[in-house]
């Protein structure tokens, strides 16, 4: 297996495929409100994509190695939660963090966007829980402005690690973006830590996701026992933002892009 690089017909279509998938977060984000169980979320988000978008929601029955199949559309991971989160029947409470993690399949063709929500609005939450999520949508970013033809997938992980632990967070090693396409999870691996220089070169045409998961205390995570939901080992705040990206001649294109997408930091 090897890195598969999208013509310009695969391009179109991915364009469309993340359009839809970032377009599902914004149709989500007035739903996002104390009382409100993640059950609906994943309702409100399941009929959005069939009925409205034809999609299809990736996450439905997926099956990958040594996993049972997985049990609903979305996944909405609350405040300790790393990942992979199933939705449930339990209200959300004000001051809570929520990532909500939406991937579409549109004419065989994947998109794959996640975004942190603050239920009850920023002044909700706390000073922590909002540094926690601005610091990981800045890890992001500091990820995607390395994409470039010619950098590797080295400079991309050393950039987020590095801007991650100076702000005296940890960056989840177990977890990690992808290539992605015709397939969810494709190669390569797009590690959130690593070194300059090592590892695949960038090429025109690639496609992958950056979606660092960072956690406010230690790094370490364990399964939760319904065998999908990573959590924190010491219980720490985690949260998460994802974009797919695709490598341009000179730069990089996020194709995860809606109205409601939050703009680039200042920094971009
Ligand atoms: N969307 C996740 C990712 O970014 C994968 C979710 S797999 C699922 O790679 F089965 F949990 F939905
Ligand atoms: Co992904
Ligand atoms: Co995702």
């Amino acid at each position: 297996m090897s890195i598969i690089i999208k013509d310009e017909a695969g391009i179109a279509a991915m364009r469309t495929a993340c359009k839809l998938a970032a377009e599902v977060l914004d149709y989500i984000t007035p739903h996002v409100q104390p009382g409100v169980t993640t059950n609906e979320l994943d309702r409100l988000c399941h009929n959005y994509m069939l009925e409205v978008q034809g999609t299809i929601p990736a996450p439905l029955n997926y099956a990958p190695q040594g996993h049972k199949p997985y049990p609903k559309s979305i996944c909405t991971s609350i405040n300790h939660q790393v990942c992979h989160g199933i939705p449930n029947d339990k209200p959300l409470k004000k001051g809570d963090i929520l990532n909500i993690d939406i991937t579409v399949i549109k004419d065989g063709w994947h998109g794959d966007s996640s975004r942190m929500f603050m239920v009850g609005g920023e002044a909700a939450a706390s000073i922590a829980a909002r540094r926690l999520c601005s610091i990981t949508f800045d890890a992001m970013w500091k990820g995607i402005v390395q994409v470039k033809p010619g950098a590797t997938l080295g400079d991309i992980g050393h950039a987020v690690q590095q801007y991650v632990e100076n702000s005296g967070y940890s960056v989840v090693r177990e977890f990690c973006g992808h290539g992605i396409g015709r397939g969810f999870h494709e190669e390569p691996q797009v590690l959130h830590y690593g070194k300059p220089g090592t590892l695949d070169v960038l090429q025109p045409g690639m496609i992958f996701t950056i979606e660092p998961m960072v956690n406010a205390g230690r790094r370490d995570i364990k399964e939760s026992n319904d065998g999908w939901a990573i959590v924190t080992k010491d219980r720490s705040l985690s949260a998460q933002w994802e974009h797919t990206v695709l490598v341009t001649p000179t730069g990089y294109e996020v194709l995860t892009v809606s109205e409601g997408t939050p703009p680039p930091p200042a920094f971009v």
